[in-house]
């Protein structure tokens, strides 16, 4: 391990603690900021360094987190635990980008890593540390994807690890990767906040890590996100980055990877982030709209269930970042969500429900005059198409009750003889 030069810092009153400790919260029960060590990086990292990297055959440079490790957490490459995640792609579609209203738009695939989510960035920071803290038991609440990449990265790690899971809200890709990489995983009869709540205890009770991103070192590697993204961009800044908000661990995230790239002076300005949120799981939406502090939901509901979540723990990080570039935080309807995502499907890039408020959010904002059409924009898109095959299925037959399937591509049927099939395949 290298000299520690990171400390962990209340968000909401300003206290320190020491860098590497098992700790979520401060004594005051605010959350936790990693802050790096600004003297340690400030002129010392370039934007050459970090594509340099990208030629090396090296386990952490291949790593689209640890390829910014200085910005991320300053370990050793020995006591990284990877994959390797990230290195995820930015696609491009016209017909989308006509449907949406905007002419430069751009989609980070992030359902591309290992486990098909986003939160491996975060993961493979967290069970590194849980490791370099000497843990064996990790833990979390989940609407499904932050226990998918757990569970695998646990198993990696060779450490046991426990899933609390909302019962029956969970999307069956996501629930079979749980159980298949060996998770103890138990369905509580309530929504994700309820099982957040008790994951909170039971960690406390028995000792076990958590992993949820309320660990500030999840923050950390979800920055990555940015980071890769600037990259992928040739280190330009785009006008925009639309992200799909739940518990609002990601955009706190991304929010403070580019504000840190900013105090460090490698780029010029932050773009504005745009905050989506189902609208049945809205308490972010409203309160940035009322200028309140969250009121948290007593139930959400949304069949996008990855962003099923009434009680966010990060949204005042997240806030933040929304604020430093004049962002914005909006809702779309679960209606707006699936015709989002048949179209961005159909484009070919596809994508799981919540990553499509992304898409139905920068289409709102678009026809609102928020988004310009010539702004350019760069949408997150963070989950795989097949982590909830059942969706799509359902919304093809159309078999979503109180949704209308607006662009659905019915399932066919044919007796099996030649004229009966050409019958079948039409023109
Ligand atoms: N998109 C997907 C596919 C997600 O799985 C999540 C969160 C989000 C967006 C929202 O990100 O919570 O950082 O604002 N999933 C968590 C989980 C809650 O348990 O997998 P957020």
């Amino acid at each position: 391990m290298s000299t520690l030069s990171f400390t962990l810092v209340c968000v909401d009153c300003g206290a320190s603690h020491p860098g590497l400790e098992v700790r979520y919260r401060c004594a005051c029960g605010g959350t936790l900021d990693v802050v790096h060590d600004r003297a340690a990086l400030v002129g010392r990292l370039s934007f050459d360094l970090f594509d340099r990297r990208l030629a090396s055959k090296e386990p952490a440079d291949r790593s689209g987190v640890w390829r910014f490790r200085e910005l991320i957490l300053p370990l050793t490459p020995e006591a990284i635990v990877t994959k390797p995640e990230g290195n995820t792609n930015l696609y491009r579609s016209e017909s989308l980008a006509a449907w949406v209203g905007i002419d430069d738009l751009a989609w980070k695939h992030e359902g591309e890593n290992p486990t098909g989510s986003f939160k491996d960035r975060g993961m493979t920071v967290g069970i590194t540390v849980a490791k370099t803290l000497g843990m064996d038991r990790v833990a979390c609440a989940s609407t499904g994807n932050t226990s998918a990449s757990m569970a695998s990265y646990a198993a990696n790690a060779g450490m046991k690890s426990y899933v609390f899971i909302p019962e029956g809200k969970v999307a069956f890709g996501k629930l079979s990767q749980a159980l298949a990489y060996g998770a103890t995983t138990i369905q509580i009869a309530g929504g994700f906040d309820a099982a957040m709540r008790l994951v909170q205890e039971a960690c406390a009770a028995r000792g076990v890590y958590l992993l949820n991103s309320i660990n500030p070192f999840r923050i950390e590697g979800q920055k990555s996100i940015a980071f890769e993204l600037l990259q992928d961009l040739s280190w330009s800044v785009p006008d925009w980055i639309v992200i799909p908000g739940g518990n609002l661990g990601n955009s706190a995230a991304i929010g403070k990877g580019l504000m840190e790239l900013l105090d460090l002076g490698l780029i010029s300005r932050v773009p504005k982030i745009a905050v989506v949120q189902a609208s049945g799981a809205n308490p972010f939406a409203s309160a940035f709209k009322a200028g309140t502090p969250v009121v948290p939901l007593a139930s959400a509901e949304t069949r996008a269930t990855a962003i099923r979540i009434g009680d966010p723990i990060s949204w005042r990080k997240s806030l933040r970042g929304v604020t430093a570039g004049g962002g914005t935080v909006d809702e779309v309807t679960d209606q707006e969500i699936l015709d989002a995502k048949a179209k961005l499907d159909a484009s070919g890039i596809g994508a799981e429900p919540a990553s499509c408020a992304a898409v139905a959010g920068a289409r709102k904002l678009r026809a609102g005059g928020v988004i310009g059409r010539g702004d350019r924009v760069v949408g997150i898109l963070t989950g795989h198409l097949l982590k909830d095959p059942e969706i799509v299925v359902d919304y093809h037959r159309g078999a979503l009750s109180g949704i209308t399937s607006s662009f659905a591509n019915p399932l066919r049927r044919s007796e099996p003889t030649l004229k009966a099939v050409l019958a079948a395949m039409g023109d």
